[in-house]
Order: structure tokens, then C-alpha cells, then sequence
């Protein structure tokens, strides 16, 4: 093993050369399996664009398109002190957000690791596991009380109906959250009522989620902010639509929202194409779906989010083995536990810097107790590449039809989310794959008309920016929600 300076070299390509015809052909069928031309992007962007618009609709279709009721643009001179909970995918944080009022703000967090159990417990558990987190946190923060019970804005990264902005009803858990009691019922009372249990001084004044709260906060401080995505353990992205474009708000508005209004639209995209008509689905993916606790949702997230990546390579390697290709005479046991390969493994693969690939030679030695071949090592990595850039060019299929249909011919997309900040070479996948399907003729990523750029903390900063204006609203006595909400 030679490194080759004091900092680790950048990832390598690595030859092909020594990897023998068998696997070589193998390695071919997986390139077939796996890569999403510019001509099948362009065709699922076309029909993204028409379920849009079908979730906007009354009859409404797969992707919810569901109205945040955030019906302003931040200006960027909020001021104030705002708590901001997030509960996202793997961890709980509080965030204390003191909105400066000229485009700045000030956190305070603390992160809570979410015990595995609860993704799966029951109802009571969760909320009294975030409610004693709120304590701890205001009890560090306020130790001589408050005055005022604190705002709260309350990022619930799931799919919630909203009829106004402070309740939700969890339509479905997504991100293989299974708890049982929550789905169609509204998640604010709930957290409320176990805040009120332990006499913590908070209002829950918002509910957010975290794709809108990453629009909101990064046009608090970019104007050229046209969508906030998240592409973490799942994937979402939400935008501002005008009302008069939401058909299925028709005759639901009370007066002071009025068709010209904008409206913050957290799309729950990963439930695009839960009919199978377009994406590019191998019986990798069937598994995956049919395996996990609500077959026949979030079919695009499946393909394309953290949660699922390491997953989709797991069940590749698996199939290998089966048919004799790979791991000849190895203790597979470990690699057979469903999910034993989260996001980390595709990452640190495709992150190792050496021709012999030895980061990934101990990954698996370690962790898997596999021994493997610098030539298998090879096949690996070659699929790491490949279900990681499949992702990102079905990601971004979603934000160049929010582009496509909102008219936008340039845009920032404020992305966050631990695949897009974390995962090597995303970002320059995904800047290839819009250049791609609208064939720019634009070299460096820095000058693409459309870019994904790393958003403000939407779950913190973008919820309290939300609740402010909430309680803006609400002292002026305007509305927050559908008519007699
Ligand atoms: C899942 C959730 C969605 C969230 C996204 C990213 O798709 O359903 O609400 O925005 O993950 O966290």
C-alpha cells in the first residue's frame, strides 16, 4: 500500500485490464442494468411534469403536491428567537434560531440519536422520546424559565396533509419508519400533548417539511432560490406554486389568500411513478419494494435515495454469489442481513483512493468478514459507480420538471441531505445529468443556467423563519389555512 503524499489522493478510476472475460461480462449486463440514458431522462422528466400536475388537480394522482401553507417569501428581515425540531431520518435535533433580520441568524443545536426501536415502536414512545429531548434542551437554554412560551417550528419529514399550517396528518411513514398509531392522524396534538405532560414552555406554532424548510431558508438568504431539495435518506423536493395554479385548492381559500398568492408545494415526489410506467426498475428494485413495509410507495425514492443505496448493491453482490461469480467459498452470513450495507458502504468504495482498492478490502474484511479480490474489489467499486450515478440522474429528473413546468430557465436548487453533502462525486453527477437532458453547451458546473447548490440548514433556520412568519400572520389575523381552519 503506498499513499501517495501526506493527504489522501483522490479516488481513482482504476484499470479494468486484470478483471477476467466472465466477470468483465457481468460487469457489462450491470452497466446495461443500471444506466439511465439523456433520452429515458427526458422522457421521465415528461411524464414527472404530467403527475405534477395530476397531484395538483382534485382528483389527484400518486405524488401528493401537498400546499405547506407558507404563503410568502421570506424577506430576509425576520427577527426573533424561534425552537426548531427536526425529525428527520436518523437523528432528533433542537435548534434555538435567532433570526438576525438582515439575510442572518444565529443556532444554537443539540442532535439526539434516534434509538433504532423507535423507528418502529409505538406512537406514545416516539413523542415522549422527543418531548424529554425539548426538555433537556430548554432546560439548558432558559435555566431561569421564560416569559412567553417558546414558538416552535416542528420539520416532520413525512408525508403530512396540512388544511393549515400547524396540523398534519401523516398520510404514510416513508424512509422505513413504521410506528404504529401515527398514519391518519394529525402529528401536532400529539407532540403537544406530551410537551404539555412535562410542562415545557412551547408552542408548536408550525409544521414544516424539511424540503420547504430548505426553500425558505435558503431564499432567506439567495434570492435565486427556486426549490429546496433533499437528497438524504430520502428524497424530496418542494417549491412555490401560485394558488390560482393549485386546482384542487379551488373554493377552499379563505379571502385574505388570494389566487395570486404563492404557495409553498411540499411535492413527496418519491412517490413518483409508484405505477411503474417509466423508471428504469431492475428486479433489484422489485425486491427492495416488495421487501419493505409498504410495497408499492416511494417507488422513485427506492431508486434513488441514502436509505436505499447500499441495499440496491447488497442484493447485486448477493445475486453474484449465487450464480458463482464472486466470494467463492466465503461466509456470507453477515452480507445476507437485509440492510447490513447502508449509504457509508457505496460511499467509502467509491472514495478509495488506491488502485488496490485496500479501503474497500477492509471494509469488507471488517465488517462484513468477506475476503476479497483485488479483481472483485474492482467489480465493486465498478457498482458502487453505478447504482450511486443512476441516483443522481433519476434525482434530478424531479428538479428539471419543477424547472420545466415552473418555466424556470435559470435557478438555484438549494440541495442538503447526507447523499447530496456527503456522497463523493454527487454533486458533479447530478451538474452532468441536468447538462444532459437539456444538452448545455456550458463546460464548468459553476456556469450551468440550472445548479444545485448546498442549501441553508432548512430544518433549523428554514422552521423558525416559518414560524415567525406564522406568527406574523396570525397576530395580523390572517389566515393559515383552508377556509374555517
Ligand atoms: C421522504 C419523506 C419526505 C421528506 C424526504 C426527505 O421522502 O416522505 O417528507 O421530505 O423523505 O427527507
Amino acid at each position: 500500500m503506498v499513499r501517495l503524499g501526506p493527504k489522501k489522493p483522490p479516488a481513482r478510476k482504476g484499470s479494468m485490464a486484470d478483471v477476467p472475460a466472465n466477470l468483465m461480462e457481468q460487469i457489462h449486463g450491470l452497466e446495461t442494468l443500471f444506466t439511465v440514458s439523456s433520452e429515458k431522462m427526458r422522457s421521465i422528466v415528461k411524464h414527472f411534469i404530467s403527475e405534477l400536475d395530476k397531484g395538483l388537480s382534485k382528483k389527484g394522482g400518486n405524488i401528493p403536491m401537498i400546499p405547506g401553507w407558507v404563503v410568502e417569501y421570506p424577506t430576509g428581515k425576520e427577527t426573533g428567537d424561534f425552537l426548531a425540531l427536526d425529525l428527520g431520518g436518523t437523528n432528533l435535533r433542537v435548534v434555538l434560531v435567532k433570526l438576525g433580520g438582515n439575510h442572518d441568524f444565529d443556532t444554537t443545536q443539540n442532535k439526539y440519536r434516534l434509538p433504532d426501536h423507535l423507528r418502529t415502536g409505538t406512537s406514545e414512545q416516539l413523542w415522549s422520546f422527543i418531548a424529554k429531548c425539548l426538555k433537556e434542551f430548554v432546560d439548558e437554554w432558559y435555566p431561569d424559565g421564560v416569559s412567553e412560551p417558546l414558538p416552535l417550528g416542528f420539520t416532520f419529514s413525512y408525508p403530512a396533509s396540512q388544511k393549515k399550517i400547524n396540523s398534519g396528518v401523516l398520510q404514510r411513514w416513508t424512509k422505513g419508519f413504521d410506528i404504529e398509531g401515527v398514519e391518519g392522524h394529525d402529528v401536532v396534538p400529539m407532540l403537544q400533548e406530551q410537551i404539555e405532560k412535562l410542562n415545557i414552555p412551547i408552542n408548536v406554532v408550525a409544521l414544516i417539511n424539511d424540503t420547504t424548510g430548505t426553500l425558505v431558508a435558503s431564499l432567506y438568504t439567495d434570492p435565486q432560490t427556486k426549490m429546496g431539495i433533499i437528497i438524504g435518506t430520502g428524497v424530496n423536493g418542494a417549491y412555490y406554486d401560485v394558488v390560482s395554479g393549485i386546482e384542487k385548492l379551488e373554493g377552499l381559500l379563505p379571502e385574505d389568500i388570494g389566487p395570486d398568492s404563492p404557495m409553498a408545494i411540499n411535492c413527496e415526489y418519491g412517490s413518483f411513478d409508484n405505477e411503474h410506467l417509466v423508471l428504469p426498475r431492475t428486479k433489484y428494485d422489485v425486491i427492495i419494494d416488495e421487501e419493505s413495509p409498504r410495497p408499492g410507495q416511494q417507488a422513485f425514492e427506492k431508486m434513488t435515495s441514502g436509505y436505499y443505496l447500499g441495499e440496491i448493491m447488497r442484493l447485486v453482490l448477493l445475486d453474484l454469489y449465487d450464480s458463482g461469480f464472486i466470494f467463492k467459498d466465503q461466509d456470507i452470513s453477515k452480507l445476507k442481513e437485509a440492510y447490513v450495507m447502508d449509504t457509508s458502504y457505496p460511499s467509502k468504495i467509491e472514495d478509495d483512493p488506491f488502485e488496490n482498492l485496500e479501503d474497500t478490502d477492509d471494509l469488507f474484511k471488517t465488517n462484513l468478514n468477506i475476503e476479497t479480490t483485488v479483481v472483485e474489489r474492482k467489480l465493486i467499486r465498478k457498482l458502487a459507480e453505478l447504482v450511486g450515478t443512476r441516483a443522481a440522474r433519476l434525482t434530478v429528473c424531479g428538479v428539471s420538471a419543477i424547472c420545466d413546468k415552473r418555466g424556470y430557465k435559470t435557478a438555484h436548487i438549494a440541495a442538503d441531505g447526507s447523499v447530496f453533502n456527503r456522497y463523493p462525486g454527487y454533486k458533479e453527477k447530478a451538474a452532468q445529468a441536468l447538462k444532459d437532458i437539456y444538452n448545455w453547451d456550458v463546460e464548468k458546473m459553476e456556469d450551468h443556467p440550472i445548479q444545485l447548490v448546498a442549501a441553508e440548514d432548512g430544518s433549523g433556520v428554514g422552521a423558525a423563519i416559518i414560524a415567525c412568519l406564522t406568527q406574523k400572520r396570525l397576530a395580523a389575523g390572517k389566515s393559515v389555512g383552508i377556509k374555517g381552519e
